[in-house]
């Protein structure tokens, strides 16, 4: 890690990890296909995708655990692609951690450092300094094997980061953890990187977990990096089907355009420039409106209210449309569930600055 005090992502620079044309091919598997990625210095950034999509490749082909089948990784303007995972400024954190057990905790983490020859006093500093930061102190003499999930996360990290990577790989960090664990080592994550500013990969099949704690985000199907980005860009500008219902809910209306207009199945019409052929229009279910009226929405929908689901911070309205379609309106006004009934017959809409008009591949 740099000893830098900022945590900014410097994408005015050079990226930090450069890949290019990198592919991963298994017999007649591509886990990954050939595809560019730039990462820069203190970014934290999401690889997020369902499972088998190659998330874990990538992030072993950047640590140097497998050989690419074609391309070139660079990191700090060196060229890596050859080098073993030891010899990169690299470390990785695996999915289940891989813990040595019957060792103690300042065992496990003082492993690397033996192994590097680190001797005296700096041995001692950073072992202590890794313990603080990750609040590990008391735990210092126990055996890895009595730990829970979350102290056995926070040694693993503490493995990893006492090497000072330039770059930490985190597979799945959080997944082997409880849902309230999972959100305090999420928060954790983000201090430890905000601290040392440093950089930060980490994998995740959960959206809320990419967006949440990564500032950006990369989504991968089929073996590609189908859109990568700031994590908001990510989420208020999807560029295909697939990222708008992978990150995040999404309302997805069909329709079809031609002569600079948008005609939805459901019978209306939105002004929209672009190729003549079959598009969808993306709309986050948090824009639309309920009891819409011409002043206020662009576009309204008449839909049947079929279903009110109650979920803490919202309130989650949906509705059959007219021609077979669904729609989805989250509320943050709890006490909307009680304004309407399931059964009756609803306006909704929005503006038309919350939509994304896509075209339907
Ligand atoms: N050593 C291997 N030999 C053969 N196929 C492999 C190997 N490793 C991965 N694959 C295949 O490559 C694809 C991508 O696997 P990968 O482990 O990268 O997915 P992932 O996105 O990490 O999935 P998950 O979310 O389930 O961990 C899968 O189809 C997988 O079966
Ligand atoms: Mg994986």
């Amino acid at each position: 890690m740099s000893d830098s005090p900022s945590a900014q992502p410097d994408p005015g620079g050079d990226p930090l990890v450069r890949l290019r044309k990198v592919s991963k091919q298994y017999g007649k598997i591509a886990a990954v296909e050939p595809l560019d990625l730039d990462i820069y210095r203190g970014d934290f950034l999401a690889i997020l995708g369902p499972s088998g999509c190659g998330k874990t490749t990538l992030l072993r082909l950047i640590g140097g655990f497998i050989a690419p089948t074609t391309g070139r990784i660079e990191i700090a303007g060196a060229d890596v692609t050859r080098l073993a995972p030891e010899r990169r400024p690299t470390n990785m954190v695996f999915q289940g951690y891989g813990l040595f057990p019957h060792m103690t905790v300042r065992q496990n983490i003082a492993y690397g450092l033996r192994i590097a020859k680190v001797r005296g006093a700096e041995f001692d500093q950073r072992i202590h300094d890794i313990m603080a930061l990750v609040r590990l102190e008391e735990f210092a003499e126990r055996s890895t094997d009595s730990l829970s999930g979350g102290q056995a996360q926070r040694v693993a990290l503490a493995r990893a980061l006492v090497m000072r990577p330039q770059v930490l790989l985190l597979d799945e960090p959080l997944a082997a953890l409880d849902l309230k664990l999972r959100k305090e080592m999420g928060e954790e994550l983000r201090r430890i990187h905000r601290s040392i500013g440093g950089t930060f990969v980490f994998v995740t099949h959960d959206q809320g977990e990419a967006l949440g704690l990564a500032n950006r985000i990369a989504v991968m199907e089929d073996g590609n990096i189908v859109q990568e980005g700031g994590a908001e860009e990510v989420y208020s500008a999807p560029k295909t089907r697939f990222v708008s219902t992978f990150v995040g809910e999404a309302n997805i209306f069909s329709g079809h355009r031609e002569h600079g207009t948008v005609r939805l199945k459901a019978g209306v019409s939105i002004p929209d420039s672009g190729a003549a052929g079959p598009v969808i229009v993306v709309v986050r279910p948090e824009v639309i409106r309920l009891d819409a009226d011409d002043a206020a929405s662009d576009v309204i929908l008449t839909g049947k209210l079929i279903d009110i689901i109650f979920s803490g911070p919202y309130v989650k309205f949906k509705f059959a449309l007219d021609e077979g379609q669904q729609a989805v309106v989250h509320s943050s006004d709890l006490a909307l569930r009680r304004k309407f009934s399931v059964g009756e017959t609803v306006r909704i809409g929005w503006s038309l600055g919350d939509q994304r008009v896509l075209e339907d591949r």
